[in-house]
């Protein structure tokens, strides 16, 4: 089984990040094929400025070998590293219908906040697609959010298939059983996210331990005190998904150890909990981040593992489609 999901490079990564996507790679490594591109081109789908993208993106190959990615037993890349990606795209754009990429739930959100927006940022979702169909991924492992992309994803591989003859493998995204939409310390009813959460409503995996501290100890709860997970307490749910992720007991479980205990009590235990998950990472990371040489090499042999078999897709891809070889 392949397994393949990318992250941007921008932004500090939060626990919604390490919740949802990368804890999840670290436990599949081991059992599947996995590929994992730092995607920068999808980065630039905002504006963004050259020198803190080139840090930025060494910083998150050194966090993501932090938490337990081992770029031995996976492949680590950076998208750009592979020029087989774009090139897909462009394929797969000529197969996606303006209407159905205008309508992704993601483009409308980020198009509203500004007025000059890119194209880029519309086709945003059919590189997505072109990073999973070049790798044949059978799974994609990643948060809710990414459920419309991961949709088209697999249109665009019927598609293509149905018209040229089977080429990609139709993949499936995956989503955890717990923490697949980490919330908003300050607002739970939105997700936390780097785009939209204020500085309190989201934990960095990089925060000091008192800041985690302090953000977990004023996240909102609800009106009530039972520690128990209900549609009506999305602040106490969130909190419970945190702490079970934290310490890998099971939500039930966790409830019963609260049971009357108070929010007060919880989220202070909550802030420890998270704090214990993320120390020793920051500690990894600042060694890493130390060794840019090291994590240039480590890049260097994920993008040509990565060239090898986007290559081989891409030549199939441009044969069915018609062009005639180079
Ligand atoms: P990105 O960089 O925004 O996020 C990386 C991963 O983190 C997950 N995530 C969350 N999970 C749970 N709760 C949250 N609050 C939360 N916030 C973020 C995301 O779902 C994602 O899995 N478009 C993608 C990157 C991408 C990709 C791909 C993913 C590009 N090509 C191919 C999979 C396959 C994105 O922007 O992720």
């Amino acid at each position: 089984m392949r397994v393949l999901s990318g992250i941007q490079p921008t932004g500090e990564k939060h626990l919604g990040n390490y919740v949802g996507a990368i804890r999840r790679w670290v436990a599949e490594q081991h059992e599947m094929d996995a590929f994992h591109p730092i995607v920068d081109l999808h980065a630039i789908t905002v504006p963004q400025e050259p020198e803190a993208l080139r840090e930025s993106t060494l910083d998150l190959v050194a966090l993501l070998i932090a938490c337990g990615l081992d770029p031995e037993v996976c492949t680590l890349f950076v998208q750009s590293h592979v020029p087989e990606h774009p090139r897909l795209a462009w394929v797969l754009e000529c197969m996606t219908p303006y209407g159905e990429a205008r309508r992704m739930p993601q483009f409308r959100e980020k198009s509203a906040k500004s007025e000059n927006f890119s194209v880029g940022l519309m086709t945003y979702p059919v590189l997505q697609a072109a990073d999973i169909l070049l790798y044949q991924a059978d799974v994609v492992p990643v948060g809710e959010d990414q459920r419309q992309h991961l949709e088209l994803a697999r249109d665009l591989a019927q598609r293509f298939n149905q018209r040229f003859g089977e080429t990609f493998v139709v993949p499936e995204g995956t989503y955890g059983e717990v923490g697949a939409k980490i919330m908003d310390l300050q607002e739970p009813t939105s997700r936390m996210s780097t785009t939209f959460s204020g500085d309190l409503g989201l934990v960095r995996v990089l925060d000091p331990p008192d800041l985690i501290r302090r953000k977990l100890r004023s996240a909102v709860t609800d009106s009530g005190r039972d520690v128990v997970r209900s549609e009506d307490k999305p602040g106490v749910t969130n909190l419970i998904e945190i702490m079970a992720v934290a310490t890998g007991d099971s939500p039930e479980a966790i409830e019963a150890r609260y049971d009357g205990a108070g929010y007060g009590k919880f989220k202070e235990d909550v802030g420890e909990a998270v704090v214990a998950l993320f120390d020793p990472i920051r500690l990894r990371y600042a060694d890493l981040r130390g060794n840019p040489g090291e994590l240039h090499a480590i890049l260097a042999r994920g993008a040509e593992k990565a060239h090898g078999i986007a290559a081989e897709t891409l030549a199939q891809v441009y044969e069915r489609v018609g062009f005639v070889p180079p």
